[in-house]
C-alpha cells in the first residue's frame, strides 16, 4: 500500500452521515487520498460542497453526470468502472440497511451500488441506523451475506441514537474506521506486493537484558512483537532480513535470519558487524540506557539496603546513523509517555534518522507486551498518525512509508 493511496467513501443516507466528515478527515491524517460517492438520500443531510472542500475532489453524486461517459481515464472512459478500478478500497459510511440490503442482493441503480458491483477491491461497511432496523433478520441476513462475500462490516456500537431509542445501530467510532481500512489494505498488499524484493532489511527487536548478577537482569516490558511483525511483513514484500534480536518468547519469524542477542552490547556488535549488507534499518528494539557498572560474578544475597552504580550503555541508534552507507535508510523507535509529539520530533533531529516511529507506551491496550499498536511517524518533512491497529498492520504502514524514503534517499546518493 502506498502513501496517499486512493481511496473511495461511499456516503448514504442516514443521520450520521455527518460523521463521515470525520471519516474523511482521519483517513486523510492517516495518509490516505479520500474520494467521496454520495447517494441522493446522503444529500438531504449534506451538501456535496463539505466533501468536495476537505478533499479537493470532485463529489459523485449520480450515475449520470454530463461527463460520466465520457471521461478519458486510462482504464475505461466510464465514470464508474473507473472509479472502481482505480480505487484501493471502497468504504461505506454510514451504511443504510438500504445500502446493505442493494450490494446484498446486486441491486445497481445508481453510482454507489453499480461501482460496488463494479470493483474487485476490498469493501468495507461502517453501518448506523434504529436499532430495531439493526435488528430486523432481513437487515441481519443482508449482513451475513456481505461477510460471506468478503465484505468487513465495522459493527455498530450500542448508546443513544438519533431516533430517540437507546441500543444498537450507532456507527462505530471514527477511528475503528480508520483502522478497520489500513487493517484491510496491509492484509491485501502484503498478499499482492513484492515492493522489498532485492532490498536487505536490519531490524532488531526484543528488550535487552543487563545483568546485575548471575540470576538477576535489569531488563524491559518490550515483548518485541513489534519488531517481528517488521520482519515478518518485510519477509511477505520480498525483502532478506536479519533479525537482531533480543530475549523474546516468540517463534523466529519464517524465512527471517535471526541472530540471538541479550544485552546492548552484543546487540550493538550484531547489529555494527552486519550493517554494510543492509539497505533498510529498524531498531525497533528496547534498549536498556543503563547498565550496572559492576556485575557481580556471585548471586547478591539480600543483606540491608544495596545500591548499584549505573553507567550509560552504547548509544546504537547513534552509532548506526554514523555508520552507515549514504543510501541506507535508517529508521527509529521511541516508547514515549509525556510530550509524545515535541520529544519525538527532537529525537528525530538529535539521532539523525530518516523516520521515527513514536509508541505511545501510556494506552493500557497498545504498546509493550500488547498486540495492537499505535503512534505516530515522524520524517522530517510528515507528521503521521498511525491510528490503533494490529502490530502487523503498523508495521506495514512503516514499510510503506521507508519504501518512499529509500527511493529519495538512494537518488539522492546516485547524484
Ligand atoms: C431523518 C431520516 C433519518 C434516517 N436515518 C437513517 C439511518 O440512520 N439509517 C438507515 O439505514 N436509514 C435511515 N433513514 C432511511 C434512509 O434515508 C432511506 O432508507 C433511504 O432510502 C436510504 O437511501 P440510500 O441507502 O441510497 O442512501 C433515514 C431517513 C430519514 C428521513
Amino acid at each position: 500500500m502506498a502513501e496517499h493511496t486512493k481511496v473511495t467513501v461511499g456516503v448514504t443516507g442516514g443521520v450520521a452521515a455527518y460523521k463521515a466528515v470525520e471519516v474523511v478527515r482521519h483517513l486523510q491524517d492517516a495518509g490516505f487520498d479520500p474520494h467521496v460517492v454520495m447517494t441522493a438520500s446522503a444529500e438531504k443531510f449534506l451538501q456535496p460542497l463539505t466533501f468536495s472542500a476537505i478533499t479537493n475532489h470532485k463529489v459523485i453524486t449520480s450515475l449520470w453526470s454530463e461527463d460520466a461517459g465520457a471521461m478519458g481515464g486510462e482504464l475505461s472512459g466510464i465514470e464508474h468502472i473507473n472509479e472502481a478500478q482505480t480505487t484501493a478500497a471502497l468504504i461505506v459510511v454510514p451504511a443504510t440497511a438500504n445500502i446493505l440490503a442493494k450490494f446484498a442482493h446486486g441491486i445497481a441503480d445508481d453510482f454507489l451500488t453499480t461501482m460496488y458491483l463494479a470493483t474487485t477491491a476490498p469493501v468495507i461497511v461502517a453501518p448506523a441506523m434504529n436499532v430495531a432496523m439493526w435488528q430486523h433478520p432481513a437487515t441481519q441476513a443482508n449482513l451475513a451475506t456481505l461477510r460471506e462475500r468478503g465484505v468487513t462490516i465495522v459493527e455498530p456500537g450500542s448508546g443513544y441514537l438519533a431516533c430517540g431509542m437507546t441500543g444498537g445501530g450507532r456507527l462505530a467510532e471514527e477511528s475503528a474506521i480508520v483502522a478497520a481500512v489500513a487493517e484491510v489494505l496491509a492484509k491485501h498488499s502484503s498478499h499482492t506486493t513484492n515492493d522489498l524484493a532485492g532490498e536487505t532489511l536490519l531490524v532488531t527487536a526484543g528488550g535487552t537484558r543487563e545483568p546485575i548478577d548471575p540470576v538477576r537482569f535489569i531488563g524491559n516490558r518490550s515483548s518485541g512483537r513489534m519488531g517481528y511483525a517488521i520482519a515478518q511483513q518485510a519477509r511477505a514484500r520480498g525483502a532478506r532480513v536479519i533479525l537482531v534480536s533480543a530475549p523474546t518468547s516468540l517463534p523466529a519469524p519464517e524465512g527471517v535470519e535471526l541472530l540471538p542477542v541479550t544485552t546492548v552490547e552484543e546487540m550493538r556488535e550484531a547489529a555494527l558487524k552486519r550493517l554494510p549488507e543492509a539497505s533498510m534499518v529498524v531498531m525497533a528494539a528496547a534498549v536498556s540506557d543503563y547498565r550496572v557498572s559492576e556485575v557481580s560474578q556471585q548471586k547478591l544475597k539480600r543483606n540491608g539496603p544495596r545500591t548499584l552504580t549505573l553507567e550509560p550503555t552504547a548509544d546504537i541508534l547513534r552509532e548506526i546513523v554514523a555508520a552507515r552507507k549514504p543510501e541506507t535508510l535508517v529508521v527509529g523507535f521511541a516508547a514515549e509517555t509525556e510530550n509524545i509529539l515535541d520529544n519525538g520530533r527532537a529525537k528525530l533531529t538529535r539521532k539523525g534518522v530518516d523516520a521515527l516511529v513514536l509508541n505511545d507506551v501510556s494506552g493500557t491496550t497498545t504498546g509493550f507486551d500488547s498486540e495492537r499498536n499505535a503512534g505516530w511517524l515522524l520524517t522530517v518533512e510528515e507528521t503521521i498518525e498511525l491510528p490503533e491497529s494490529t502490530k502487523a498492520v503498523m508495521a506495514d504502514r512503516i514499510l510503506d512509508k521507508a519504501v518512499t524514503l529509500r527511493s529519495t534517499r538512494s537518488h539522492a546518493a546516485q547524484s
